[in-house]
């Protein structure tokens, strides 16, 4: 049996259907009915991404070759589309119970290469699994409550969110409902499916922590309370705009109080004029932290206020609120202080860095440390295991590659390091400068220039080692490494920033960092490092070690890293690592030409093209594709001999391609068949618009007929002929689609100079 079989009625109807929609699409793409870039979009926006080492190629610099590696999955500067590639799995504010940590364990065991990797979104991401099996990956995730949807493309990503929502000492109140609700609201919201770029939502408990790091969101939401005529009121101080990458931005207050009754309609209006005037064509500049800094917070908050007004009402703002009273974790135990009982040994250091003491008595929340994010699929299923003898439902990923267990009775947490330590996961210093971020790099990101896993990796080997030496001020450092600009591992943020580059160095290549020093993790990643210049990889474990022993040596009292660093300057942090700049001759030390666990003489040439970005597909492409692939399987059904379904989808099909075409002059026509046919008429048939200079109107009479006269008693033949008739249709729709498009070029030529002269703002 098929999992789509097994897994039948395990999963709503409707992810049901876009799951199989999605293979029918991977079907269409193979017999060349769907475009590369259309075909892009739509599985990025199922989170499946193409991803490096994937054609057995790469250049060295001197040409391309085919790689002897004993594994055919090898690095290439292009992604084939059916090579192997990323799933990424979209896990809303980190939250996971031990049943989907198993299916996950089976995925990444059956699937992949037996890697579950955590995020720094606090998502999954499965790498080298094939586009072939990534239904049957969403349909097992589906049966167990988790949607790949929209977890990448330009679409709303995953809502994070405090990994200590609701157990924290220090929050206003738990987040985690309001974070599920908005990500429930904004799946396929007809207003987000228009963006020219992605769209980070972060929610926090508090402004202090660093958990939400809502500074670097395009949407942050800071939990409040304020008390009104005597009562107190739950709402959110709303940021926007903020971004990292290679133009980092700090988020800005939209409001300084949105009621909880008001946060969905709000962000709906911010989704849609994001949508309505952020950029497009020019995706370096298509986020919305440029749309905020051309326009100004001022006039931004102005547009986003009429749209607000402007806003059909909608239940769904309100209709959530009532269940966030009665949203509470059950704890599995009653909570128990430590009772004195006899620790294992490596327990104390466990506990000091790894624990944290929940604000309901007797509990605790106890982190998993994961060196680089990643777990394996045994390790996953043991975690699942303690999971469920422990805490139940409580396990939640975190922002810095960890996950954390929470409501550990405090008396269970010997026995809890015990039987972690068994797993292999009891590995402590969460939070300390061992912690290492990265992001994946140029072990899988086709945009990486240099190997941020490899440095994390050795970074975290050589501090381990002397970690109880450390001076307790540099054990707290945070160390986070990019292997680009772009910023995915959060460098900017970290009071160690580093983010790969290349310099060319006597007519080699040369994998280098930059340093960026003494950003700041707390305060919601409040502020963001400087840039202090680029050092070859190989000496970058020298600089940590220069920079923790000028910290300790230098500070004054009880300054932190970023006070120390914003006392010193600049031009002083950088003498201090002049040593480090030069690069040795190659013959001298050819060590400094290969990067970090990769013994290759370094080289770009097997970079990509970035997939995150997503490719920009307008949406009447997309409803087109929908109408083709409905006219694809009318004509399945025809062969199955099915002629009610054949003609259904048939007539369904033509339905779909008006609304594709009425939704570009009346984006809110809606799915009544009447309405459609209505509107379509005026609109695209008596202005010859949807027309053919032989066959006339003729095309847009198979609508109409169908339309007036039902079904009627169908036979092969007359389901034959209109499943003929809904492919001419859709055909026709695509070339009404391209005439109206030639027919634009002049407004969007027009369009397109108020671009430049919107970022000459800048
Ligand atoms: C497939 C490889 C990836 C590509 C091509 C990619 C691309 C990018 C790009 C272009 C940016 C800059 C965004 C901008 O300023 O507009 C970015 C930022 C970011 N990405 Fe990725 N990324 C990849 C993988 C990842 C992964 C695996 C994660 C972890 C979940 C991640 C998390 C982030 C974060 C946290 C940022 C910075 C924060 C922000 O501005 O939102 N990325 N990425
Ligand atoms: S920072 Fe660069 S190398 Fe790392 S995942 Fe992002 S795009 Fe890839």
């Amino acid at each position: 049996m098929s999992w789509k079989e097994v897994l039948a009625g395990d999963m709503p109807a409707d992810w049901a259907r876009e799951i199989d929609v999605f293979e029918t699409q991977i079907e269409l793409k193979k017999q060349g009915k769907l475009t590369d870039q259309l075909f892009a979009e739509t599985r990025l926006r199922r989170g499946a991404y193409g991803q490096r080492y994937d054609n057995g190629q790469r250049n060295d610099g001197t040409g391309t070759k085919a790689l002897a590696f004993a594994s055919p999955l090898t690095k290439g500067p292009e992604t084939l589309w059916d090579a192997p590639g990323m799933q990424r799995i979209k896990i809303p504010f980190g939250g996971m119970n031990p049943r989907q940590m198993e299916v996950l364990a089976d995925l990444c065991e059956e699937y992949s290469d037996n890697i579950c990797h955590v995020t720094t979104r606090q998502d999954f991401q499965l790498h080298y699994i094939h586009i072939d099996d990534t239904p049957d990956i969403m349909r097992r995730l589906a049966a167990v409550g988790i949607t790949t949807r929209e977890a990448c493309g330009n679409s709303v990503r995953n809502v994070t969110g405090c990994p200590l929502a609701g157990v924290c000492r220090d929050e206003a109140f738990d987040i985690s409902p309001y974070a599920d609700a908005m990500m429930h609201f904004m799946l396929g919201h007809p207003d987000t499916m228009e963006f020219g770029r992605k769209f980070k939502i972060a929610f926090s408990g508090c402004a202090q922590h660093a958990c939400g790091l809502l500074n670097m969101h395009d949407l942050g939401l800071l939990a409040v309370t304020r008390t009104e005529n005597g009562v107190a009121r739950r709402g959110f101080t709303m940021y926007v705009g903020g971004g990292l990458g290679a133009v980092p931005h700090h988020a800005k207050v939209l409001e300084e109080f949105v009621s909880e009754e008001e946060l969905l309609p709000i962000s709906q209006a911010i989704a849609r004029v994001f949508a309505r005037l952020g950029e497009k064509r020019n995706r370096a500049r298509a986020r919305i932290k440029f749309l905020v800094k051309n326009l100004g917070i001022d006039e931004f908050r102005r547009l986003v206020r009429e749209e607000r007004a402007a806003l059909a009402h909608d239940p769904r703002w309100t209709s959530y609120i009532p269940a966030v009273a009665a949203w509470h974790e059950t704890p599995l135990k009653s909570g128990a202080p430590l009772n004195g009982a006899a620790l294992p040994e490596g327990f104390a250091a466990w506990q000091q860095s790894n624990v944290y003491r929940q604000r309901q008595a007797g509990y605790v929340v106890a982190t998993v440390t994961l060196p680089l994010g990643d777990l394996t699929a045994d390790q996953m299923r043991a975690l699942a295991d303690i999971a469920r003898r422990y805490v139940g439902d409580t396990v939640r990923t975190t922002v810095d590659q960890n996950i954390v267990l929470r409501w550990v009775r405090e008396a269970d947490l010997p026995d809890l390091y015990r039987d972690l330590a068994a797993a292999k996961l009891a590995t402590p210093g969460a939070q300390t400068i061992v912690d290492v971020t990265s992001c994946p790099g140029t072990d899988t990101c086709k945009l990486g220039i240099a190997s941020s896993r490899g440095l994390a990796r050795e970074l975290r080997s050589r501090l381990s080692e002397k970690a109880f030496t450390l001076d307790a001020a540099v054990r707290g450092l945070l160390i986070k490494v990019s292997g680009c600009f772009n910023s995915c591992g959060q460098h900017h943020v970290a009071d160690l920033g580093f983010y790969g580059v290349s310099r060319q160095v006597g007519g080699y290549q040369v994998p280098h960092f930059q340093v960026v020093l003494g950003g700041q993790w707390s305060n919601n990643g409040g502020a963001y490092g400087l840039p202090i210049g680029a050092i070859p990889s190989k000496n970058i474990p020298a600089v940590v070690d220069r920079m923790a022993e000028r910290y300790v040596r230098d500070r004054q009292g009880t300054e932190t890293f970023q006070q120390f660093c914003g006392r010193i300057g600049k031009k002083a942090l950088k003498e201090m690592l002049d040593d480090f700049v030069k690069v040795p001759a190659h013959d001298a030390n050819p060590d400094y030409y290969s990067d970090w666990g990769d013994p290759r003489e370094f080289s770009t040439g097997d970079m990509g093209t970035g997939e995150c970005a997503g490719e920009v597909v307008s949406l009447v492409e997309f409803d087109l594709a929908d109408a083709e692939r409905e006219v694809f399987e009318a004509q399945l059904a025809l062969e199955a001999g099915d002629v009610a379904k054949a003609d259904a989808l048939a007539y369904r099909a033509m339905l779909q391609t008006a609304k594709a075409l009425v939704k570009t002059q009346l984006p809110d026509v809606g799915d009544d068949a009447a309405r459609i046919v209505a509107e379509f008429k005026p609109r695209f048939v008596d202005t010859e618009l949807f027309f053919d200079r032989f066959a006339k109107g003729m095309v847009a009479g198979y609508l109409f007929r169908r339309h007036e006269e039902g079904p009627g008693s169908i036979t092969p033949e007359s389901a034959h002929q209109l499943v003929e008739e809904a492919s001419l249709f859709v055909e026709a729709g695509h070339a009404c689609q391209l005439r109206m498009a030639e027919k634009k070029t002049a407004p969007a030529a027009a369009a397109a100079s108020q671009v430049v002269s919107l970022e000459g703002l800048s």
